[in-house]
């Protein structure tokens, strides 16, 4: 292998085969694919510097960075895309989504998470990056939804907190008329911020109508709020089986392959009771006579078993879109993390890739990788997915030491790189430019829209492409549309 070295195994091999979607075939990101990361890893750096390869690395941000809105925390982004996810413009304007919360209410960053509310931001279409205010010019338009609108969806269940979480904008014609996909929340905690029972988690959908005219856009709907899936513990895991389970993050999609039908993937976990012993030979990957093997007992012995991620599917049951059933993951990583967030399926060259945010935290005893985006690519939305990258997975991480200690954004650790939490949530857009959000650069709090770079994506590999914007950093926020709505009749 590329990448071989003393101590590091064999990756997985993976065909990319692809399969019907409907069939019972998850691919494995493997134990022994994960540790291609560290194989990648310099261990002689100086601590606190980066031990990634540059071409996989997120450039520095500047720890000046400009604020999105000195008002509103942003975080999680997405834009109005079409089932293709081609970014749309509407009649002159751009419009994206973000998960935001107030930074004045008196909580900490930290604890924006049960406070999110899904807001909608608006700037004016095709002006370059270089053109545009410093911090991308985003203007504000509110919360998206009506307040109380998504608590509905709980009835009358004991709920302290309703928070909205990450998803999707789907443009369903040239009206206006837009779909938002996301996870509905509730969580029933004490004052002192402990769980009275585990959080309910429901994809879910709701509609509304985007207008605009020359000051800006805005909305008018998002009332009703559909339930669309709830985890089945037979697929994907449920809050009985794992309190601390993962259900999130709808990315709907048409597949060219299967013309017709609207698919989802999905943020889940493998569908055991927390604990169980329930990580296979497979999930490891090794050749049975690769010297750099661990036994199985050992890896769940050390505690892997409680890193269960999948990526799940479901498939649109009726043509209105809001009744769906799960299909069998795309791909799971037991024993090896526990978070594949906000997945999303992206063609290029006739392939699909998978792309895939995870945190450095959620990986498993014995493997380790930084925050950041992860891609595997396939000859199908269903396949056998070959980790992007010498077989790692790894697309971007942020500068980190992978041989320093791991620490947290409030409490990091002083002889870690400052950027190793500088960004996060990744999401990759057309012609490979990655969007992200601002987590802590150093000391300094972010809850700001990251700079857009660009990867150049060519089969199994992804390239840092060093020549974009400054030193490889695009503009803040830079979300550009490439397909335009235009304004039907007189201005
Ligand atoms: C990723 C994520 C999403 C979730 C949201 C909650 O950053 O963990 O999976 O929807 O953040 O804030």
């Amino acid at each position: 292998a590329a990448f071989a070295q003393d101590g590091i195994p064999e990756p997985t091999p993976h065909s990319q085969v692809a399969f019907d979607p409907e069939v019972n075939f998850t691919a494995r990101w493997t134990r022994a694919d994960a540790r291609q990361i560290e194989a990648m890893s310099d261990p002689t750096v100086p601590a606190g510097e980066n031990s990634l390869p540059p071409w996989l690395t997120m450039p520095d941000i500047d720890a000046g960075f400009p604020e999105t809105n000195p008002d509103v925390w942003v975080w999680d982004t997405w834009p109005i895309t079409d089932m293709a996810a081609n970014q749309i413009s509407f009649q002159g304007w751009e419009i994206v989504f973000s998960l935001t919360a107030d930074p004045h209410a008196g909580y900490a960053f930290d604890d924006r998470h049960v406070n999110a509310r899904i807001g909608y931001f608006y700037r004016k279409a095709d002006i370059p990056a270089s053109e545009r205010p410093a911090n991308g010019g985003w203007i504000y338009g509110g919360n998206a939804f009506p307040d109380g609108a998504s608590a509905k969806i709980f009835g009358d269940i004991p709920m302290t907190h309703n928070p909205e979480w990450s998803g999707s904008a789907r443009i369903v014609n040239n009206g206006g008329k837009v779909s938002v996909y996301y996870t509905a929340m509730a969580f029933n905690r004490t004052p002192e911020g402990q769980d009275i029972n585990p959080a309910v988690a429901v994809l879910a959908r709701t509609d509304g109508h985007l207008h605009a005219n020359h000051k800006g856009v805005w909305f008018t709907g998002f009332d009703d709020h559909v339930e669309l899936l709830r985890p089945d513990g037979f697929y994907y895991q449920s809050g009985e089986q794992n309190p601390f389970y993962n259900f999130r993050d709808p990315f709907p999609f048409e597949d060219p392959a299967h013309p017709g039908k609207t698919f989802m993937v999905f943020e889940g976990n493998t569908a055991v009771v927390r604990g169980a012993r329930a990580c296979t030979e497979a999930d490891l990957g090794y050749a049975p006579d690769d010297p750099d093997r661990e036994d199985l007992d050992e890896v769940m012995d050390s505690g892997a078993i409680f890193q269960m991620a999948n990526v799940g599917l479901a498939v649109a049951t009726n043509k209105q879109l809001t009744k769906w059933k799960f299909l069998p993951p795309i791909l799971s990583a037991n024993c090896v993390n526990d978070q594949t967030e906000r997945p999303q399926i992206y063609l290029k060259d006739g392939k699909y890739y998978l792309f895939t945010i995870t945190h450095r935290h959620t990986y498993a005893a014995g493997v380790d990788g930084p925050d950041g985006v992860m891609g595997f690519v396939g000859d199908g939305i269903r396949s056998d997915f070959e980790p992007m990258n010498g077989g790692s997975g790894l697309v971007l991480g942020n500068p980190t030491d992978l041989n320093g200690p791991v620490g947290t954004p409030a409490m990091q650790d002083p002889t870690q790189n400052p950027r190793t939490f500088q960004s996060y949530s990744h999401y990759v857009m057309p012609d490979g430019l990655v969007t992200s959000f601002i987590d802590a650069v150093g000391p300094r709090r972010g809850g700001s829209y990251a700079p857009t770079v660009r990867i150049e994506i060519n089969d199994t590999l992804s390239v840092l492409d060093a020549d974009y914007g400054v030193d490889g950093l695009g503009g803040y926020g830079d979300i550009p549309a490439n397909i335009a709505i235009p304004r039907k009749g007189p201005k």
